[in-house]
């Protein structure tokens, strides 16, 4: 069962197979479900929680990884023995309904009110989603964005290679997908019809809050450039003294290369810490979760006229922002 979340040879889907639905305008995919969504908003949020909030493929599970050798005192050896989707909850997947079958993934609801604080926890939800208190409480919040023409293609291999998710066949299809009922042919994922809604609405309402003191605004890109000081921005922000060696080690840990070889970080290796796992088994590169971890990924994706009306329309979307982003490495 747990094998749905991580890396599966591409299962046939039809494209029109509706595998979203929608809560108050909003598509998620269904391992989201409605009951889990409605009670994220009452849900119990401490002060001393800390919250991971992105956009699919910003490099969530990079920074998760990030913060639990941060606020572990880079102790590896500690982490290693559990894997990070049980370290660090995903608030709106209802396990139970989904994974009922395997006991070691506890129903979120019962497992977060359980877990002593300091708790860590990742969301996708939009902001409108989030639970109340986390605007009332005001936890820390560590908010990570990646440029959407990199996100785009992550979010596309992740489409075609998991089964949670819609298929698109190619890229093309995933990027040009008309709006279902809409006459403009725009790009689907910056829009309405994909999970977690829109990139600029969900990417802009917290770079609104980027100067409040409990939030700590990341860039993707940023931390690919210097993902030395960005431990050392989030430990400051967590208030974790971290002595270099601690913060060499973490820089290591944190590695692309190192956190694809790793069982307790690489979502591939999910299913073989849930106990589920019937041996090893090849991954195809794309198919990979701890995929290519780049940036400028996008130019061996957009073709040019793609890129011209994605350009222009990111362009009126981001007007008097002022968050800009590299696209690519210089
Ligand atoms: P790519 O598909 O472009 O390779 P998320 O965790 O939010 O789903 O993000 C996944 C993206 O983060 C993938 O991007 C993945 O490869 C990248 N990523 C994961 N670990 C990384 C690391 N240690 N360094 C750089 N990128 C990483």
């Amino acid at each position: 069962m747990i094998s749905k979340l991580t890396s599966l040879p591409v299962v046939p889907r039809s494209e029109d197979e509706d595998l979203l639905h929608r809560y108050k305008g909003v598509p998620y995919i269904r391992t989201f479900p409605m009951e889990a969504l409605e009670c994220m908003e009452t849900f119990e949020v401490r002060s001393d929680d800390l919250f991971l909030i992105t956009y699919p493929k910003a490099g969530t599970t990079w920074t998760q990884e990030i913060i639990s050798m941060v606020m572990s005192g880079a102790n590896e050896e500690e982490l290693i023995k559990t894997h990070l989707f049980f370290r660090f909850p995903f608030l709106e997947m209802n396990w139970a309904s989904h994974y009922s079958q395997c006991d070691q993934v506890p129903s979120v609801y019962k497992f977060l009110h359980k877990v002593p604080s300091p708790r860590t926890i990742k969301t996708h939800l939009t902001m409108d989603h989030l639970p109340h208190q986390l605007f009332t409480k005001k936890p820390k919040v560590i908010y990570v964005a990646r440029n959407p023409k990199d996100v785009a293609v992550s979010f596309f291999h992740m489409h075609h290679h998991f089964n949670i998710l819609p298929y698109y066949s190619d890229f093309s299809r995933f990027l040009s997908d008309c709006m279902k009922g809409e006459e403009k042919c725009l790009i689907s994922f910056l829009q309405i019809s994909v999970h977690c809604g829109s990139w600029y609405e969900h990417t802009l309402s917290w770079w609104q809050k980027r100067n409040e003191p409990n939030v700590l605004f990341l860039k993707y890109e940023d931390m690919k450039q210097d993902l030395r000081k960005a431990v050392k921005q989030i430990a400051n922000f967590l208030d974790c003294k971290m002595s270099e060696e601690a913060v060499e080690l973490t820089v290591r840990h944190c590695s692309f290369e190192s956190m694809k070889q790793n069982r307790s970080a690489n979502p591939d290796y999910l299913e073989f810490f849930a106990g589920d796992s019937e041996g090893e088994k090849t991954i195809e590169p794309n198919a990979s979760f701890i995929r290519k971890g780049t940036v400028g990924d996008w130019k061996n994706y957009f073709t040019v006229s793609q890129n011209e009306a994605f350009d222009a329309d990111y362009k009126t979307k981001m007007e008097g922002t002022e968050l800009t982003f590299d696209f690519q490495m210089n």
